[in-house]
């Protein structure tokens, strides 16, 4: 049996020949020479001089094997009480048909479409329709609102907007179709045409010239074939939050891409084709690209398109059907979702109504996972509970417990070893390599492995300031842990101003300019304050112009209500207090680490260069008034 410790040596030893050997699980129209090309550096290029297609790899090519009557998407929405289920033959077709009709209106390879659809197949569809003409997706979470799907339609520059009619979220329509037109009317580009999937549960107005009905669209054109693309081309672009208000668009290449994510399904996750793979995330993120959409289809698996909540669609008990129902083996999600089913239903009753006998391994990513979420789901699930940390930059995990390979012992709180192809460092402030045990940034040895970003969307100097300048010949990865002595990371804390609410990224600095753009309010910080449920939660400091005599719980509403409207629910900004300054440093640096820790209630040492450590008393009432610290 071969070893993580073997292979990952092997990958140490000679990573061109590990990655040309990892590159032959796909199918190439032309092969690439070599895989790694520097000639850029460090703007790095896998497969560049190679050619291949996405859509190809995820279902053609399991028809054209004869698999073409194997389920590929299994849909089921307990919010709207149905299950289906599409063939890898059907979903050739339906790609196939929804390709042919974007090229017939003028999509054509490298141009960008923008995807803004809920848990639904025809959300992968379109995904994959972009793929098979080499156009370029960028999925938008349906849990944004119509200001920040603007900022990445002028980014992304589409020439065409794939969306839905709606949403649904329990007890609640979410209407796109609105959400789309208040988008085009504030963006500066505008989309040639959109292509609306009406839902039964409402049936959007489109308008003539510019809107398309889902199978109207599609009659009569012809269908596509897969059309070959540069290893390098881009699949995707994926938006994520940063430390401003405008996010960055993340650059995932084709070859990269595939070849890494099909390492892991069999390496990592321990799935081959046939196996049923759920991950309960949402495709508006990086592990609903990866793992409800890609690398299942890559690996000829069935994947799990769900539709509904961890709680309250109906119960607590909705995981579990899904899994015993759908024969699920493999089933990763974000703790958070444990946390919510744990508080449900602490004793597990759900649980036991269950054949969950096809479950083999649980794997949770996204953010922290909290030793007793762990304890507790390995308790009750009675399967390996696997941690791993990854980026939306890096698509698939940094670190994670090699199952697939070799499983190695599971140490509560870490997301176990670095994977091949990531040299993975503790640094201190200068860039030195610290001793083990020791708390520092954590950084990857440059190139990082195909399939992560070769840079940002037209945004290669963002990418350089962002990524590698801080350590030269590093990526920095914006995470602060440390290694112990068996190689094991742990993830501690992000460095900069990025939250993690309920496994979802946010960035702190773009609701401080939602904040700081109210009339009333001169100026603003947003921390993230610890929650039992989601883990973080953001939590906004407002100081109000000179003279504004307005009720404060007035002034709180109307902003908790412009992050809502600005930037959407999911950032869940709920908690605000007016207060009358903000701690900051000698040079004006606002102390939002020295806020977080007193709205969480531990110790911290009295910043030597503040500026009035009253100050510090203010922010405790403030907080105080809000309830924290929490006695959670
Ligand atoms: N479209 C529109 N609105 C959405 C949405 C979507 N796709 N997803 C979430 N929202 C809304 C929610 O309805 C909620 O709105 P509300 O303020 O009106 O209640 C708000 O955004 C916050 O959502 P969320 O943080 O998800 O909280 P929740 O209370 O609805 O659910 C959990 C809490 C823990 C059950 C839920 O976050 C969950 O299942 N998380 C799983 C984690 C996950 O998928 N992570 C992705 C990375 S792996
Ligand atoms: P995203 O880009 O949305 O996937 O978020 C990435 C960030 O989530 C990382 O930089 C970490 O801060 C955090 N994260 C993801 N997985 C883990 C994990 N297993 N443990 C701790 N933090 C994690």
């Amino acid at each position: 049996m071969t070893t993580y410790k073997e292979v990952y040596e092997g990958w140490r030893a000679d990573p061109e020949g590990f990655w040309v050997e990892a590159a032959k699980a796909i199918d190439w129209t032309t092969p690439p020479t070599r895989a790694l090309d520097d000639a850029n550096a460090p703007f790095y290029r896998w497969y560049a001089d190679g050619e291949c297609n996405t859509c190809w790899n995820a279902v053609d090519r399991h028809v054209e094997a004869g698999h073409g009557d194997r389920v590929a998407i299994i849909h089921d929405s307990p919010i709207t009480h149905s299950k289906h289920e599409i063939t890898y033959a059907e979903l050739r077709d339906r790609v196939a048909s929804l390709a042919g009709a974007l090229r017939a209106k003028g999509v054509e390879k490298g141009d960008r479409v923008i995807i803004y659809m809920p848990m639904v197949p025809e959300a992968l569809e379109a995904m994959l329709a972009c793929a098979r003409i080499g156009a370029v997706h960028s999925v938008v979470f349906g849990g944004f609102a119509a200001h920040e799907l603007a900022v990445r339609i002028d980014d992304a520059t589409p020439k065409a907007i794939i969306a839905a009619s709606c949403g649904l979220e329990p007890g609640r329509v979410v209407h796109y179709k609105p959400l789309v037109e208040a988008a085009i009317e504030q963006s500066k580009h505008k989309p040639d045409f959109c292509v609306i999937f009406q839902r039964e549960q409402e049936v959007a107005k489109l308008i003539e010239g510019r809107d398309h009905d889902w199978h109207a669209f599609q009659y009569g054109t012809e269908p596509a074939e897969c059309v070959p693309v540069g290893g390098a081309d881009p699949l995707y672009i994926l938006y994520t939050s940063g430390t401003t208000g405008q996010p960055k668009g993340v650059v995932r290449p084709n070859a990269g891409h595939m070849v890494a994510l099909l390492w892991t399904m069999k390496n990592i996750y321990g799935v081959e084709a046939g196996d049923v793979y759920w991950a309960a995330s949402d495709v508006g993120w990086v592990v609903g690209h990866s793992y409800i959409a890609y690398a299942p289809l890559l690996a000829g698996c069935t994947t799990i398109v769900f539709e509904g909540k961890p709680v309250g669609t109906p119960d607590a008990g909705t995981f579990w059907r899904v899994i015993s129902e759908h024969g699920v083996k493999v089933l990763f999600t974000a703790p958070t979702a444990f946390r919510a089913i744990k508080r449900e239903d602490p004793k597990g009753e759900f649980v036991g109504k269950y054949d969950l006998s096809c479950l083999k391994t649980l794997f949770l990513a996204g953010e922290r996972a909290d030793p007793p979420t762990i304890e507790w789901a390995q308790k009750q699930l009675k399967v390996p509970v696997i941690d791993h940390w990854w980026q939306t930059e890096t698509g698939y995990a940094i670190a994670a417990n090699p199952v697939g390979l070799e499983m190695l012992p599971v140490k509560l709180g870490s997301p176990t070893v670095p994977m091949p192809g990531y040299d993975v460092q503790i640094l201190d402030e200068a860039g030195h390599p610290l001793p083990a045990g020791t708390l520092g940034a954590i950084a990857v040895k440059l190139p990082l492995p195909p399939g992560t970003l070769p840079t940002l969307w037209n945004a290669d100097d963002r990418f350089k300031k962002s990524y590698l300048t801080t350590f030269p010949g590093y990526y920095e990865t914006g995470d602060a842990g440390m290694m112990d002595e068996d190689g094991y990371l742990y993830i501690m804390a992000r460095t900069d101003d990025v939250i993690n609410v309920a496994g979802h990224r946010l960035s702190t600095g773009a609701m401080e300019e939602v904040l700081a753009s109210h009339q009333d309010v001169a100026e603003c910080a947003v921390i993230g304050v610890a929650d039992e449920l989601k883990g973080q939660l953001p939590m906004g400091f407002l100081c109000l112009n000179a003279g504004c005599n307005r009720p404060h719980d007035e002034i709180v509403r109307e902003c908790v209500a412009l992050v809502r409207n600005e930037i959407g629910p999911v950032a869940a900004f709920k908690l605000a207090v007016v207060v009358p300054r903000l701690p900051k440093t000698r040079t004006g640096k606002i102390l939002r680490g020295t806020m977080s820790r007193i709205a969480d209630g531990e110790s911290f040492k009295m910043p030597a260069t503040i500026d009035d450590p009253a100050i510090l008393d203010e922010v405790k009432e403030a907080v105080g008034t809000l309830g924290y610290p929490s006695q959670a």
